[in-house]
């Protein structure tokens, strides 16, 4: 199969949704890698690496035109929609159903279009957005120890305290992978950290692997008001899936907050979860209310894109082998991870909530694959 990787116009946006070592194992198994010249350079990754991993570097029409199938980082914006056509399958995140004008390009174009957000396991979890939670949960309390800092507008206080004198407190509300990447990230700079959840049995889990590190409450209303109270650095980190976040930091318990403790709501992608949330961008990250600095960027991971591009790979290499391998009717078919990942087909959207959330037409997959649309 003839592969191409397209460089990234997004702005701010420095990843590759190829490595070099990711494009060798390609051409190794037969394929044909095209590269778009530069595309690499945000994460370090020259043309030379990929020349030298057997791709070959093109421009972007020839990227575009030649490729089979497409590996993207982020979603098509608008320069790229006259790029979309028939024949062509593009494996990128893609987040539509927020997305009408592209949705809408998508359709119009016939191409085949997988999204990495709704690829999913038969236990419900979503592989190929995991490390990027990874990532923001151990960015989470880097951010918030550099925001702590006085000159920043910080309390002034060193997470991890020294000899005779206390450390910071850390109090991450929601204990999944955010949540569990920033506590370890935490413990590790020293900190005293608290967990608060809901699931009973993710606290028992977090217990057994974290054994005397942190403190597990049960999270309720109470239970978030007198924690943020005692807390240097809080971190918001819930999700209940495919809904908004809840607001579980109120307005008025910023006020019984310390002065100058620090907010990073990880859960800004879903609303956040404190009422005064609202995202920011790596440009102008913080702002402060009622005395508390809000850390609410919605794309941490965009700020370490080595390591962004390097872990995103990682997981989505497996899948463009299978589609690569198989041909990507026959990979939709044999792997039931990958088929809730197509959300267009052919022109067809085959991902309900997609066509429901534009009131557009919804053509279940077997159906679009019984019909032959590609
Ligand atoms: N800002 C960013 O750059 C960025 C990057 C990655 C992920 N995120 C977001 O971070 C959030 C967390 O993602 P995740 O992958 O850790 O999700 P997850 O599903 O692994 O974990 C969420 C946890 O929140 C818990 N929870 C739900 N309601 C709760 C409540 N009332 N109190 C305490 N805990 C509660 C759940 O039990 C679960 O363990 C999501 O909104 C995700 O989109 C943001």
């Amino acid at each position: 199969m003839r592969i191409g990787v397209a460089k990234e116009i997004k702005p701010q946006e420095y990843r590759i949704a190829l490595t070099p070592a990711g494009a060798r194992e390609l051409v190794q198994r037969g394929h044909e890698v095209l590269v778009e010249a530069g595309a690499g350079a945000g994460s370090a990754f020259t043309d030379d690496a990929y020349e030298r991993a057997g791709a070959a570097i093109a421009s972007v029409d020839d990227v575009w035109e030649r490729a089979e199938l497409l590996l993207k980082v982020k979603e098509p914006i608008a320069p790229e929609y006259p790029r979309l056509r028939e024949g062509l399958t593009l494996f990128t995140y893609l987040h539509i159903a927020a997305d009408e004008p592209l949705t809408r390009a998508l359709v119009e174009s016939g191409i085949t279009a997988i999204a990495y957000e709704t690829v999913e396991t038969d236990r419900g979890a979503l592989p190929l957005l995991a490390p990027m939670s990874e990532i923001a949960g151990r960015l989470a309390p880097q951010a918030g120890a550099h925001y702590l800092e006085k000159p920043k507008g910080g309390r002034g206080i060193l997470l991890g305290g020294v000899a005779g004198v206390a450390p910071g407190k850390v109090v991450v509300i929601g204990g999944g992978i955010v949540g569990y990447n920033a506590a370890v990230i935490a413990i590790g700079m020293g900190a005293q950290v608290t967990i608060l959840e809901r699931s009973v049995d993710r606290m028992r889990y977090l217990e057994q692997i974290l054994s005397g590190r942190v403190t597990l409450l049960m999270s309720s209303s109470l239970q978030v008001e007198e924690s943020v109270q005692d807390a240097d650095l809080v971190i918001g980190a819930v999700l209940i899936p495919g809904a908004l976040a809840p607001k579980l930091v109120t307005r008025d318990m910023l006020g019984a907050m310390k002065d100058a403790s620090v907010l990073v709501d990880v859960a800004i992608d879903q609303g956040g979860c404190a009422e005064t949330s609202r995202p920011t961008t790596h440009d102008e990250p913080v702002y402060t209310v009622d005395g508390v600095v809000h850390y609410c960027v919605a794309n941490m991971p965009g700020a370490v894109p080595i390591t962004s591009t390097r872990a995103l790979t990682n997981v989505t290499l497996p899948y463009v082998e299978e589609i690569a391998a198989l041909g990507v009717v026959d990979a939709i078919r044999h792997d039931p991870e990958l088929a809730p990942g197509v959300n267009v087909m052919g022109g067809r959207i085959t991902y309900e909530a997609v066509a429901e959330a534009h009131g557009l037409d919804y053509t279940p997959l077997d159906d679009a694959l019984a019909a032959g649309v590609v």
